[in-house]
C-alpha cells in the first residue's frame, strides 16, 4: 500500500519544541493547500473517499486520531498521535478518520486544489477502480 509514515525532526531546547516541515523537503511535494480538522465531535467518522491524483500528508498536531486505509490489497489502521509524524497518502488510497480525541487538531497538506472531480466517494467504485489499476 502506498502510504508512508514520515518522521519530522524535533528541535528542542529549554523553552520547548519546534518542528519544521517544508515543501520538497520533509513534504515530498509542493504544498498547494492546507486545511485542518478540529473540534471533532465524539463518535464522528469522516473522510470516506480516495483521491484519484492528489497526494496529501496528514499531521496530528495535537491529540490523536486513527486512519483506516484501504487499497486493492490491504486494509491498515494507522494511529496518528504526535506532531513529529506525518502520514503520506498517495493517490487511490481509501481513507476514513475516526477516534478523534477532543483536543485533536489534524493538519492536512495537499499538493492539489480542492476539486470534487479528484474524489472517489463511493467505496464500490473505488474498489473497482483500484482493482482494475492493479489487477494482481
Ligand atoms: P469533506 O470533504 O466532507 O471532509 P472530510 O473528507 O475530511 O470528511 O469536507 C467538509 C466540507 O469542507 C465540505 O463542504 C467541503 C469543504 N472543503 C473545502 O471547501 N475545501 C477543502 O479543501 C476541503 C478539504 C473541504
Amino acid at each position: 500500500m502506498k502510504f508512508r509514515l514520515l518522521g519530522f525532526e524535533v528541535k528542542g531546547d529549554e523553552r520547548g519544541y519546534l518542528t519544521v516541515i517544508e515543501e520538497d523537503k520533509e513534504i515530498p511535494f509542493k504544498i498547494k493547500r492546507v486545511y485542518y480538522i478540529y473540534a471533532t465531535l465524539p463518535g464522528v467518522r469522516r473522510g470516506f473517499h480516495a483521491h484519484r491524483c492528489g497526494r496529501q500528508v496528514a499531521v496530528c498536531l495535537s491529540g490523536s486520531c486513527k486512519f483506516l486505509l484501504v487499497d486493492s490489497e490491504a486494509r491498515v489502521e494507522v494511529v496518528l498521535d504526535r506532531p513529529t509524524q506525518g502520514l503520506l497518502l498517495d493517490p487511490m488510497i481509501w481513507h476514513e478518520m475516526y477516534d478523534f480525541s477532543p483536543d485533536c487538531v489534524l493538519l492536512v497538506l495537499a499538493d492539489h486544489e480542492y476539486v470534487e472531480s479528484d474524489y472517489i466517494r463511493n467505496y464500490d467504485e473505488f474498489i473497482a477502480a483500484a482493482r482494475s489499476a492493479d489487477p494482481s
